[in-house]
Formats: C-alpha cells, structure tokens, sequence
C-alpha cells in the first residue's frame, strides 16, 4: 500500500531529513586521505543520536552499522571497517534516520584527493540522473517515468544502470512501496499523488551494470571492478515541484 502523507507527517519527516544531510555534510568534511570507514561511521552516529535521532541501518536486517560507506567499484551496502581512504577514491555514503517514528535517507559520492577525471565525470552524471528523474516526481506522472528519465541520462554517457537495486517509498518504514528503479519505461507503474514520499537513488556503474554480493553477505560490487557512483535524496510528492528532504541547503557538499 502507497501511504499518503498528511502535512504534519511531512514536517515530521522533514526533521528526520534534516538530520541526514547534516550528517552528510558532516561526513563530507571527515572524509579525507587516511580516514577509515569506521571512524566515519561513529562520528555519524554521534551526531545522529545527538540530534535525537537514530540511525536507520544499524540492526536493519542484522546490518551491523549506522552507515553504509561503498568505496570505487563498491556500489551500496559496504560495511564500514578497517579501510583506510587514499588518494583518488571516490567513497558513497549512504544515511538513514529516524526522528519522532519516521525515517530520512539520502546518500552522496564523495572525492577523496585527486580522483580521474573519467571518475569525476561518473560521478557528477550520477548526481545528475537524480536531478533528471527529479522532474518526474510530480503528481500525475508515473514511477516508469522517473526510471526512464534515469536509465536514458546514464546510458547517453556509456554508463551500467544497476537493476537489483531501487529506490523506494519512505516513510514510517525506511522501505515502503511503491519501488522505484532507475530504469523502466515511461507511462508504466504506479501513478504519483501529492503527499507520496519517495527516496530516488540512481546507482552507475562505469562499466558493466552487472553486480555481486560479497561474502559479507552485504557490499554489492560492480562485477567488472570498474568504480561505481550513488545520490540519494528524500522526496516529497506535492501539487507543484517536488519538495526535498533531505538536501535544503543550496551548497550541497555532494
Ligand atoms: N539507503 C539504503 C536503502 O535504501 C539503506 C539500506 S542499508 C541497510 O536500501 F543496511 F540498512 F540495509
Ligand atoms: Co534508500
């Protein structure tokens, strides 16, 4: 069932969004050479919990962390550890919250020193495909729309759109209907309506679209091991241009 959400749930989400772009903006401004992933999971917990919040992933379905932070041909759900971050990654990291029983998600792809040129361009379209699916996360259209919009920007540049992976309705639930790919066909799937809350979250690969699990049961990889890029935003479907959640400040650290 798609929920629809009143105005007061909205502002409540709006809260919890807030929290996770402060976190990205955060994480952002860690995020250097010599950094590990561990260290940036706990400051973003730190900070979540200071906000009154709670991370989002931490226990979901056994995850065991509060952020997912996916390096180069890492496309989602690495597990923060041990790794130290150098010269030329790119690093994604993906954020979850909940405030007052409903839940904020958003990610970025962040450079780390001196990444290629090639790399950058990847990431920057990435980013991109978000903002192209964008203009179709208004009341009328449909979710095939958004997809089509997506999968046609990153495929004009060469790119893989991944396919097991989507985005999804949010809300009281981190993962709520209807899905929402970043391929498809536009006029298919479920039509949009005001107060529809949504997470877009196109995943590009450079290379092959194909991916794999890793034996830690969570970090997806870009099979061929070519760098891999995500953007996440939090949205709200309205009578007029969809409202974000989870980016407000025009200086986005992405
Ligand atoms: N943003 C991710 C998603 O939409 C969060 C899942 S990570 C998990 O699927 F660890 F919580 F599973
Ligand atoms: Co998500």
């Amino acid at each position: 069932m798609i929920t629809i959400k009143s105005a007061a749930e909205i502002q409540r989400m709006d809260a919890a969004g807030r929290i996770v772009e402060e976190t990205l903006a955060l994480m952002g401004r860690l995020a250097r050479v010599g950094v590990t992933t561990r260290e940036l999971d706990r400051e973003a917990e730190r900070y979540i919990r200071s906000q009154g919040a709670e991370p989002s992933f931490l226990g979901y379905r056994g995850y065991p962390r509060s952020i997912c932070t996916s390096v180069n041909e890492q496309v989602v759900h690495g597990i923060p550890g041990s790794y130290r971050l150098k010269d030329g990654d790119i690093l994604s990291v993906d954020v979850g919250a909940c405030l007052d029983g409903f839940h904020g998600d958003a990610a970025r792809t962040f450079l780390i020193g001196s990444v290629p040129e090639e790399v950058q361009q990847l990431v920057r379209v990435t980013r991109e495909c978000f903002f192209v699916g964008l203009r179709y996360a208004r009341a009328g259209c449909r979710v095939g729309d958004i997809g089509a919009a997506i999968q046609q920007h990153a495929e004009s540049s060469g790119y893989g759109v991944v396919r097991e992976m989507i985005g999804h309705g949010i809300g009281r639930n981190m993962h709520e209907e209807p899905d929402v790919p970043n391929y498809g066909r536009a006029g298919r799937g479920p039509r949009l309506a005001a107060g529809m809350t949504i997470a877009i979250e196109p995943m590009i690969n450079l290379g092959t679209e194909r991916i794999l699990q890793l034996a830690d049961g969570w970090t997806v990889v870009a099979a061929d091991g070519l760098p891999s890029a995500h953007y996440e935003n939090t949205v709200v479907i309205t009578d007029g241009e969809p409202r974000l959640l989870t980016l407000h400040e025009e200086a986005d650290s992405a």
